[in-house]
């Protein structure tokens, strides 16, 4: 095909760990999907480090690529040969830098005898830097007319309403909102791309269901085994709630959540709902909340941050907050949003609980209870980990068979012995993406594509922060409840929920299965 012009990716913090885990991978991945369709690429590494050490740590990562797993080795090689000479290292940091970057991009494209097509800046690097790269991109990278820009960041936007509206403003007075790409990796989970997919595509299934009338109860769960240490001064500022419930976590409840718009392939359309998902949270109170925090914590931030032995920490590791979505189709129904370091295993979810049938939850009737229209009926979109171990769409049996894009999703039938949520795998359709794919892949290939629904507006961004804030505002003298943390210490901590409040279970936590008479 016909080259249409050329592309220039520019990684800004390229030597540092999100780049070196998963971003140089991704645009490897962009290279190996899109090359030779229409564009030429050029991949510019960038930081602060000097050439010859960023150089250094560049061509190890591109050494330590990795190929589709249906890729001969001699092909691989390869592929990996043309990425590498296509791949450059430069140091970024003074206005003329970037300049001189500006220019070799010219001179590039005028070499090629193409267009340019558009600059990708992706900002791997903390917020503080934002507003002198900004700055220089818009002032001395640029590029010309008719070619496009995006520039991505990413995480933390900001720590609290009033903090996140500065650093959108600030990034506002040099990009328009059309460039800007914030990143929520849990967008490009494969699982969390599939959630409104799922919902378009078995509209008729869910139509009647997907309401207060049938759900019970929506929990969208995060639970992770590691601690925070090597990152505590970070955490110590922000807790789980920044971490990871005021983004990963909503994105999610609003994808559950949000009125289906009548085309979910147009990105306008799919963000202008999730905006009115988010305006309709109900406000929280202290007691929407539960918080508690892994007791080595304390020691942790006395240690990295050199506090003295006095200091205890109320930051909290784990939170359980119940959520109300305040329009017809949610009211009364709980939105459960769990997430918590040091627990007693890695597994993430949003599970959809619908309401036994009356007859099932009286007790004389308990025997029909091993009647298949008895059992708990469900729909759980299993981001990965657990005991599952990778990323599915399950649905019970007894509730309808879903349709999923078959080409990319296989239906997971033999896994005998495995029991998810209390049930047999066996009572699920289950079904599994054909090919892994890592989040920053996928979403390196959304910002090529444009695929702006995959990424936080600042509306939306805003819009969240509206509703976290006066929580964690009340929240900012809270004693969280310590626990022992990790799976190896006995029992950790868990939620209940009873009579419409959330507590927490006490030790040993039991698994919450609803089923007949619960
Ligand atoms: C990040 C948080 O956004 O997400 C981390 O800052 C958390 O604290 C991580 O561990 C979890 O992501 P994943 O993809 O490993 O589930």
């Amino acid at each position: 095909q016909q080259l249409q012009g050329h592309v220039s990716i520019i990684l800004l913090g390229a030597t540092g760990d999100l780049a070196k885990k998963y971003l140089w991978q991704g645009l490897f991945q962009l290279y190996l999907d899109e090359a030779g369709k229409g564009h030429s690429f050029r991949f510019h590494g960038t930081a602060l480090t000097s050439t010859e050490q960023g150089q250094e740590v560049i061509a190890k990562v591109l050494e330590s690529l990795s190929c589709p797993s249906n890729t001969a080795p001699s092909r691989c090689a390869e592929l990996k040969a043309q990425f590498q000479q296509l791949s450059e290292y430069r140091r970024l940091k003074t206005p003329e830098d970037y300049l001189a970057l500006s220019k070799d991009i010219e001179a590039q494209v005028q070499h090629e005898g193409l267009r340019e097509a558009g600059r990708i800046f992706y900002l791997s690097v903390p917020p503080f830097a934002y507003a002198d790269i900004a700055r220089n991109i818009n002032s001395s990278c640029r590029p010309g007319p008719g070619a496009w820009l995006r520039v991505v960041l990413e995480k933390p936007f900001g720590h609290d309403h009033h903090s996140a509206q500065q650093l959108a403003a600030e990034l506002g007075s040099f990009f328009q909102e059309e460039e800007m790409y914030r990143v929520d990796h849990y967008l490009g989970k494969q699982v969390v791309a599939q959630i409104l997919p799922f919902r378009d595509q078995n509209r008729k299934a869910l139509d009647g269901l997907w309401n207060r009338h049938h759900v019970e109860r929506v929990e969208i769960i995060m639970k992770e085994t590691v601690d925070t240490a090597g990152r505590t001064s970070f955490y110590e500022e922000y807790g789980v709630i920044r971490d990871v419930i005021q983004n990963h976590l909503t994105e999610i409840l609003t994808l559950v959540a949000m009125e289906l718009p009548g085309n979910v392939s147009s990105p306008e359309a799919v963000l202008q709902h999730k905006l009115q998902a988010f305006r309709a949270l109900r406000g929280l109170q202290k007691s929407s909340a539960v918080v508690g925090q892994y007791q080595a914590y304390s020691r942790q931030v006395r240690r990295e941050l050199q506090k003295p032995d006095s200091f205890h920490s109320l930051t909290p590791t784990f939170a359980g907050i119940l959520v109300h979505v305040d329009n017809l189709r949610w009211e009364g129904v709980p939105f459960i949003l769990m997430s918590g370091k040091a627990l007693d295993e890695r597994v993430s979810y949003a599970r959809v609980l619908f309401k036994n049938q009356a007859y099932c939850a009286q007790s004389e009737r308990r025997w029909e209870a091993e009647q298949s229209q008895c059992l708990p009926r469900q729909v759980i979109f299993y981001i990965g980990h657990g005991e599952l171990g990778s990323p599915a769409v399950l649905v019970s049996r007894n509730l309808f068979r879903p349709s999923l894009p078959s080409a990319s999703w296989w239906e997971v039938t033999d896994r005998p012995g495995l029991h998810l949520f209390g049930r047999p795998l066996s009572d699920f359709y289950a079904y599994s993406p054909v090919r892994e794919q890592d989040a920053y892949s996928i979403l390196i290939s959304h910002i090529f594509h444009h695929r702006k629904d995959s990424f936080v507006t600042t509306e939306n961004l805003l819009a969240s922060w509206v509703f976290w804030t006066p929580l964690l505002e009340s929240l900012a003298r809270e004693v969280p409840r310590l626990y022992p943390g990790g799976a190896e210490n006995g029992p950790v901590l868990d939620f209940e929920f009873s009579s419409n409040r959330l507590s927490f279970s006490q030790p040993p936590p039991e698994q919450v299965v609803p089923g007949p008479g619960s």
